[in-house]
């Protein structure tokens, strides 16, 4: 499959789907499995699948078309990448839309991903997405993440009961819970690796916070059995009642900002 590997990034057109970001004086920050299909139309294992025009839901395929789509580079650089999509005959089989979207990509020591959408058609229309980005850490169990204090969560283990988040957190079993009204950057502060991740977001009130453990690990196919705990996604996301709905002609846009700092 076509990838684009540039200084500190690396990207396939196969859902504009970066693989890799490798700040400089810093080990790699994002996981991608060993086991992961590098097969057109098929879902990279890792890295940061775009998941749209929908996340959850009975949808087919599964988040969405973007993740499992040839994107078009618009502009290659040094270390920043440009992907565009427009709907084709085949997006309009699963989804009857007109749309252009983007998705830009810039590495060094921040990574930024910028990612757009706009309503090229004649009827207004709603879109849930995530910047599905998985990290890689030492091991999932020792490290804490803030920036859920106080936030409500649904709980997609537990019949998606509605929770508040009490504090800073760690994980200790599947988690797969998604933040609503969620706004705040989020750190993933890791002693095994002596680093802390941020992440900084704009124009997006979801952020899934995904980990497999044991038993779901062993139902993936494409994911290590043992492979769990060197990998935790915080998603950012616009789901259910944060689904952004585009009029004729109007734009989207959701940023993602990624920093990592040595502790
Ligand atoms: C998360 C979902 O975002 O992605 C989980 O909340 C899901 O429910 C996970 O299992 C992986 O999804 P997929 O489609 O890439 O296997």
């Amino acid at each position: 499959m076509e990838r684009l590997d540039l200084k500190t990034i690396s990207a396939y057109l196969n859902g504009a789907h970066l693989t890799r970001w490798h700040p400089p004086g810093h080990e790699p920050v994002i996981f991608v499995s060993e086991k992961a299909i590098l097969d057109p139309g098929k879902a990279i294992r890792g890295g940061i699948p775009i998941c749209f025009p929908w996340f959850g839901g009975a949808g087919k395929p599964s988040h969405g078309f973007a993740r499992i789509t040839q994107w078009l580079t618009d502009d290659v650089g040094d270390d920043h990448v440009k992907f565009k999509l427009a709907a084709t005959e085949a997006t309009r089989d699963v989804w009857p839309h007109d749309f252009e979207a983007g998705m830009e990509l810039s590495g060094g020591d921040a990574l930024d991903a910028t990612f757009t959408v706009r309503n090229t058609g004649n009827v207004a229309y709603d879109i849930e997405l995530a910047l599905h980005t998985y990290f890689t850490v030492a091991d999932v169990r020792n490290v804490t993440l803030t920036g859920f204090a106080d936030c409500d969560y649904i709980d997609q283990l537990a019949d998606n009961a509605v929770v508040t988040q009490q504090g800073e957190q760690t994980i200790d079993g599947e988690v797969d819970r998604i933040y609503q009204n969620h706004t705040d950057d989020v750190t993933i502060t890791d002693p095994g690796m002596s680093r802390r991740i941020t992440v900084k977001k704009t124009g997006s009130k979801s952020t899934v916070l995904w980990n497999p453990h044991v038993e779901k690990a062993k139902r993936l196919a494409d994911f290590g059995d043992d492979e769990w705990p060197r990998m935790l996604c915080v998603e950012t996301a616009n789901i259910g009642d944060h689904a952004v709905t585009l009029q004729p002609g109007y734009s989207h846009e959701t940023t993602l900002r990624i920093e990592v700092e040595h502790v």
